[in-house]
């Protein structure tokens, strides 16, 4: 007898199977099963997909939209000023408020983990206090790995490197930076260097914003890529951002991203973000400014897309929604083939999870039993509807249900209903 059995489920491979869980975990995933279920989920014309993944996030801003001011400018740089201005004022209590209604609705749209980044600039490190509560807090529900991010330089802030020994005592998980931003090239290059071997020496991986502007000079992640060889850091070190990789010229990055995959980068582009963030300097024609996504996949190397921002001083839009996301990056990287869209997908599911070095992630024979049942047919049309999330299930409990989208019609001679997921042919690969 098993706990919970999703039948006739489509995954993301394209495989139809039933899915069953035991205990916690997914004890088989094969056509067919007949044994007996405590809860059966009838999945038939449903694409089921491993939870979803956000590897970039900032839950200690989330929801602070407005608090002080809007960012009116819409810059990076209003942004960075107007947390700065935010920032004295916070307390723990407001952080863990915000971030957990933030995680009621990550749950509700799918997500299962999440890394975000901690302000550890901010002299109380109230941000990394508040955000190891809320770790505490959600693990039922959502995996959180916490980055320490000295949003305002490891260098170029008062303090910043004695607030990075502070917060990794604490018990944060991944040790961040931030080069560009950083006094100088020289400073930015020094910084990746002292957090690497910081990072080597605490057996703690990587995950930097790295080259978040369109300074095509700004090749900080050639340096994060050699540090990460040197220290042997191989597959734990992220590049976030990279955006400045947009501009560069095609000849430099022939030789970049060889070094970027010798070192086993992970690349955390931010599409939402990227899109509206960068190109600000420009009149036109204006810079997308996202980084190299199909290159970079082509060359190998692990490509996740993060959420970064939901309403806060940089992004006054998002949902949550991992599918908006992919939805976004299909656009401005123009992944318009059915297969490109399939990585997409993939890119907001199973490689953030290896990005984060997620343990029992999957749908198979003894993994976790976190899945999403999607109103979609596949991979594809999930992200063409950034398709309803009809059940979320963790540890084989249902923790988040929500009604198909089905519009009614009043039209003479025309049906009575339009259900999104059911009307257009699949595409062909
Ligand atoms: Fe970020």
């Amino acid at each position: 007898m098993f706990d919970l059995l999703a039948t006739n489920a489509t995954l993301p491979d394209g495989r139809t199977a039933d899915i069953a869980v035991k205990d916690g975990t997914i004890a088989a995933v094969e056509p067919g099963i007949t044994a007996a279920a405590g809860e059966t989920i009838d999945a038939t014309g449903c694409l089921v997909s491993p939870p979803f993944v956000d590897p970039h996030f900032h839950m200690d801003a989330t929801l602070s939209l407005g608090i002080p001011r809007l960012n009116r400018s819409g810059t990076l740089l209003e942004g960075i000023a107007l947390w700065g201005e935010l920032k004295p004022t916070l307390t723990v209590e407001a952080i863990v408020e915000r971030a957990l209604r933030y995680c009621d609705l990550a749950v509700a749209q799918g997500i299962g983990a999440i890394r975000t980044h901690a302000d550890i600039s901010e002299p109380r490190l109230v941000t990394v206090e508040a955000l190891l509560e809320v770790k505490a807090r959600i693990a039922d529900y959502i995996d959180l790995q916490i980055v320490a991010f000295p949003q305002d330089g490891y260098f170029r802030a008062p303090g910043g490197e004695a607030a990075m020994a502070r917060a990794i005592d604490m018990g944060v998980d991944v040790v961040g930076g931030i080069p560009h931003f950083e006094r100088t090239m020289a400073d930015g290059a020094r910084s990746v260097e002292a957090l690497c071997r910081i990072a080597a020496d605490k057996g703690l991986p990587v995950d930097m914003h790295c080259d978040e502007t369109d300074d095509p000079h700004s090749r900080h992640v050639e340096t994060l890529a050699a540090e990460t060889v040197r220290f042997g850091l191989h597959g734990r070190v992220a590049g976030s951002h990279l955006a400045s990789m947009h501009s560069m010229d095609d000849y430099y990055v022939s030789k970049l991203i060889p070094l970027m995959a010798e070192a086993e980068l992970h690349a955390i582009p931010n599409p939402l973000i990227n899109i509206t963030l960068q190109g600000r300097h420009d009149g036109y024609p204006k810079r997308r400014g996202m980084t190299r996504v199909p290159e970079l996949m082509a060359a190998g190397l692990n490509v996740a897309f993060g959420g970064d921002c939901v309403m806060d001083p940089w992004y006054s839009l998002g949902n949550a929604d991992m599918l908006e996301v992919a939805h976004m990056a299909v656009h401005v990287a123009q992944m318009t083939s059915p297969a490109a869209m399939r990585q997409a997908f993939d890119a907001v599911t199973v490689n953030p999870a290896r990005a984060m070095g997620l343990d029992g992630y999957g749908l198979a024979p003894g993994a976790k039993a976190d899945f999403v049942v999607l109103q979609a047919r596949d991979p594809v049309e999930a992200i063409r509807l950034k398709a309803t999330r009809l059940a979320v299930v963790r540890r084989g409990e249902v923790i988040a249900r929500t009604a198909p989208r089905v519009a009614t019609l009043a039209l003479k001679d025309r049906p009575a209903t339009v259900d999104p997921a059911a009307y257009a042919p699949p595409l062909d690969s």
